[in-house]
């Protein structure tokens, strides 16, 4: 092994857990939708899963194992990112996997979006990713290694329907953050990259739709016929935090059920 490939570890073995059981990972917007079901699948997989989200009461019942650890923040203040992830490491010492997933969504005609909603939405979905990405950054660098996963979203590639243009916005942002921090942190074995849901069934997916209006929306719309469940895109997470995504970084994976075709 070259100095290069140092502390590089390629398994083909599956059962070997894609190699997540032992690494300490932190999950935003881990009460609810896709970033619960990655906080669990990581937890499943034998992980010490922090799982982060402004509302405490949503993650009563999360199943993190022995292991995990559930914290309440408010990530649109940066502090409190700093502070989230110093206490992690005040406990594990040391952070190998983040999962930004924590965000609002709102629908305003853009004649309607006035500065507080735009530092909201801004504050809550883009800075809270820097923020986040940043306090990561330190211990993943003197590590020499780490995995990070923004997420975003098809909205940023398509002006964001129903009136989500703020939203829209800001997942456009996300995705030059996440190239940003993939170019800075290469040469400290940490990769960084980004998922696009399409429409996942969470409460934030759902959010405007009846019952009747969401089926009928992605059996029209989505060449897969459905939208997708969190499990899926909790799925799709692990492989870039896995050992399989090794050589993969500031690389956009949409999880959409063909979606956008791209
Ligand atoms: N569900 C979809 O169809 C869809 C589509 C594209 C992208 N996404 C993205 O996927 C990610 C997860 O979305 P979801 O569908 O699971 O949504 P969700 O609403 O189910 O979960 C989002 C979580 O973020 C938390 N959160 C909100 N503001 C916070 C703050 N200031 N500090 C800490 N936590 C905060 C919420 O409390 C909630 O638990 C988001 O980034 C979202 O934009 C979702």
């Amino acid at each position: 092994m070259s100095e290069l490939t140092a502390g590089v570890t390629v398994s083909a073995d599956p059962s070997a857990g894609f190699g997540i059981a032992g690494k300490v990972a932190l999950v935003t917007g881990a009460a609810s939708g896709i970033g619960r079901a990655t906080a669990e699948l990581l937890a499943r997989l034998g992980a010490k899963v922090t799982a982060v989200d402004i509302n405490g009461s949503g993650m009563a019942g999360i199943d993190l194992g022995d292991s995990g650890v559930t914290d309440v923040a408010d990530l649109s203040v940066p502090r409190a990112c700093d502070q989230v992830v110093a206490s992690l490491l005040a406990r594990e010492r040391r952070l190998d996997i983040l999962v930004n997933c924590a965000a609002i969504l709102r629908r305003v005609p853009i004649a309607q979006v006035d500065a507080a909603l735009w530092e909201k939405m801004m504050d809550t979905n883009l800075l809270s990713q820097f923020a986040m990405c940043r306090a990561a950054a330190r211990p993943m660098r003197k590590q020499n290694s780490g995995r990070i996963v923004v997420i975003s979203s098809t909205a940023a590639f398509n002006g964001g329907a129903n009136a989500s243009s703020v939203y829209a916005i800001g997942k456009g942002g996300s995705l030059a953050l996440a190239k940003s921090f993939a170019r800075q942190l290469a040469a400290y074995n940490v990769t960084v990259n980004v998922i696009c849901p399409g429409g996942i069934d969470t409460p934030m997916g759902r959010f405007g739709f009846t019952d009747e209006s969401w089926a009928a929306h992605y059996a029209n719309n989505v060449p897969l016929k459905r939208a997708g469940q969190p499990e899926e895109v909790a799925k799709s997470i692990l492989f870039l935090v896995s050992d399989w995504g090794s050589y993969v970084t500031g690389h956009t994976l949409d999880v959409e059920g063909g979606l956008m075709l791209r």
